[in-house]
């Protein structure tokens, strides 16, 4: 089974003064010829004066602090440190932020996943950012919004540590657009996050000078995880730990024939991962290797510092480099050290 990938090339005239945005758009549709309305596009030209002039309006960003029992809470990004005040509030526990991704929002499956696992396992307060307002078809639109949410969302996070949330406790998780999103908020708060976890981060239209993006600079830790690298998710090793659960592409196991799943399962596979891993922290070691290929050879057999955890790196323990595992094709997806023998 094969995917259809129907590019159109479209080419957009923006501004007065003649910025000539430049688009590669790609409509991804499944084996049967069923065109999703998703489209990835990459941008060659982004006129400043676009990102600019609607960097002002994000005011319906919304944040949601969830909770076990159903009734969320949730304000607009104006009013977020009143999330501090409220009952299911608990400060006695880190907090994780979740950023969804071009075209979803409150009921997808993405931010019901993460932070269904976080409201589960108790570990953490868990607010979701749902910037749905501003993340909607077509491509283009949401990743021109990204840098004006961006600014929205890092001031409201500073504004939150300013009226008490400790910064050092703060884990930032993002997929796809999202997890770009992520480093382009860490440059829009006063105070350094210690760890950012970027699921598949979006490829089209990153990777180019001058769009900003989730780099290692964004945070004290910055843990990627790559699940459709080259399609959907870039290719690119943008973290301290970079992790390739698969080789890091599609198709990740079980998706092959997962049509209903079409063609995000790979894309998606980056956020089952963390969630289960929130709830099982020993599901998914990684082992430190210099490729796949070495892996698949059985170069880099697990000596006791050369394994990460999916979700549970740490930045003064843990080197930098790319990292390997297999998954089940199924939940658990997780194998635990059997995902990083030699023989897997
Ligand atoms: C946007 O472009 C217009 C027309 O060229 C110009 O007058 C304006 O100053 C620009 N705005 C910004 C913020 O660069
Ligand atoms: C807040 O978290 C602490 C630490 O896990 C826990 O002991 C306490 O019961 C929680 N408080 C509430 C109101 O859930
Ligand atoms: C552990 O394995 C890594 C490669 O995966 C290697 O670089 C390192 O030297 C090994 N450490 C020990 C103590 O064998």
């Amino acid at each position: 089974m094969s995917f259809c990938v129907v590019l159109i090339y479209a080419s957009l005239l923006c501004g007065a003064n003649g910025n000539v945005l430049l688009t590669t758009i790609s409509n991804i549709g499944d084996s049967f010829g069923r065109l999703s309305d998703s489209i990835v596009g990459s941008v060659v030209t982004v006129p400043t004066n676009l990102t600019t002039s609607i960097a002002d309006g994000f005011s319906e960003i919304q944040f949601i602090l969830m909770s076990s029992d159903e009734g969320h809470s949730s304000c607009k990004v104006g009013d977020a440190p009143t999330l501090l005040k409220n009952a299911r509030f608990n400060e006695s526990l880190p907090t994780a932020f979740f950023i969804h991704g071009y075209l979803d929002g409150q009921d997808s499956e993405s931010l019901i996943a993460v932070s269904g696992a976080f409201v589960r396992k108790g570990s953490h307060n868990i607010i979701a950012v749902d910037w749905s307002e501003y993340s909607g078809f077509p491509y283009l639109s949401a990743f021109s919004n990204l840098p004006g949410a961006s600014r929205t969302i890092g001031d409201a996070l500073s504004r939150m540590v300013v009226a008490g949330l400790p910064a050092e406790n703060i884990w930032l998780i993002g997929h796809s657009l999202g997890a770009q999103m992520t480093g382009v908020v860490a440059q829009n708060v006063d105070f350094r996050f210690q760890r950012i976890t970027g699921l598949d981060p979006a490829g089209p239209g990153f990777g180019i000078a001058g769009v900003a993006s989730l780099t290692r600079d964004a945070a004290a830790l910055v843990e990627v995880v790559h699940t459709d690298a080259g399609s959907l998710g870039t290719e690119d090793a943008s973290g301290h730990i970079d992790i390739w659960p698969n080789k890091g592409k599609a198709v990740q196991p079980g998706c092959l024939f997962s049509v209903d799943e079409d063609t995000f399962c790979s894309h998606a596979r980056a956020f089952i991962y963390l969630a289960e891993a929130v709830e099982h922290p020993d599901a998914f070691p990684a082992v430190r290797c210099a490729s796949w290929n070495a892996f698949r050879r059985g170069e880099c057999p697990v000596n006791g510092t050369n394994v990460v955890y999916l979700g549970y790196s740490q930045p003064d323990q843990n080197e930098p480099g790319n990292y390997f595992m297999n998954t089940n094709r199924a939940a658990p997806f997780g194998r635990g050290l059997q995902g990083v023998a030699v023989s897997a």
